[in-house]
């Protein structure tokens, strides 16, 4: 495989995101969270992807959290470039117009955790454990962990995790909401993975986009606000294109095919 420590591919209109450091099961590194983030942008800015992979390289790990190396010699100053960078990663990723699968394939610990967490849809593997152990480094998680984590499993799961550190496994992380499906290894998941970026990346792409707007908004904004959020994103969809098709081809009992516009 490439020496990149990121790689990026595209295959029917899906970006496929690899973290390439599996002899250090793609701990996150600054080089790794800043190629992260070009990759996404990258992805987001062409028109030609419908739907982003995220995945590990190898068997082990989808990423085993930031990089311990980088900590030694990092003070409450000096190590706040490094965390903001990490939470720029997750919002661009929540931001963008195009889902974001996270592949699991392995530890998704720290870091690792919380990126997956600002991913839209969650699959893993079988061997996939989660977790965010930094209480056990004498730190906190930094990328988003207590805010995301509680959102996503409730706080009192979220408690539980963050202050024991402790690692759970995957049909534990399936049973609280964590991950969305599990698979036996890591060739069904990624089979898995790309059958549902294949359908995502046929869905009405403005719509898409907006229902995802939508839904990161019912995390952020009180209820009233986010409803007549939708009320206006809904009635947007009714000048577009694919309302047209997707209502005709219902009408007329054929498959629609979207334009994305
Ligand atoms: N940062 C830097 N290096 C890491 C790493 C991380 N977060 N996680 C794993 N690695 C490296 C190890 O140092 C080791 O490298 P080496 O072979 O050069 O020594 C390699 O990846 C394999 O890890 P190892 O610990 O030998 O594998 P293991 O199967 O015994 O354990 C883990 C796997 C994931 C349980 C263990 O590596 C671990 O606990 N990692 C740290 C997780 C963590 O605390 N993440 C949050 C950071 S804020």
């Amino acid at each position: 495989m490439s020496d990149e420590i990121v790689l990026y591919e595209i295959d029917e209109g899906i970006a496929k995101i690899i973290i390439n450091r599996p002899d250090k099961y793609n701990a996150l590194n600054t080089a790794v969270v800043t190629q992260l983030t070009e990759f996404m942008k990258k992805a987001e800015n062409d028109n030609s992807v419908r739907v982003v992979l995220l995945t590990g390289a190898g068997e082990k790990a989808f990423a085993a959290g930031a990089d311990i190396s980088e900590f030694s010699d990092k003070d409450s100053q000096s190590v706040r470039p490094l965390a903001e960078n990490g939470q720029n990663l997750c919002k661009f990723i929540e931001s963008m117009s195009k889902p974001v699968i996270a592949a699991i394939n392995g530890f998704a610990l720290g870091g690792g955790c919380e990126i997956a967490m600002a991913c839209d849809i969650r699959y893993a593997s079988a061997n996939a454990r989660f977790g965010q152990p930094e209480i056990n480094l004498g730190i906190i998680p930094g990328f988003g962990g207590t805010v995301r984590l509680p959102r996503i499993v409730g706080l009192g799961i979220a408690k539980e995790l963050v202050y024991t550190g402790d690692q759970i496994k995957a049909d534990e992380a399936l049973r609280i909401g964590l991950v969305n499906k599990v698979f036996d290894n890591t060739e069904a998941l990624m089979e898995g993975a790309m059958e549902l970026a294949r359908n995502l990346a046929q869905k009405p792409g403005v719509a898409l986009k907006l229902a995802k707007q939508s839904l990161q908004n019912a995390w952020e904004m009180p209820l009233e606000k986010n409803l007549s959020f939708e009320v206006d994103v809904f009635c947007q969809t009714f000048d577009t294109e694919d309302k047209n098709e997707g209502v005709d081809a219902f009408l007329n009992k054929r498959k629609p095919s979207f334009s994305h516009k």
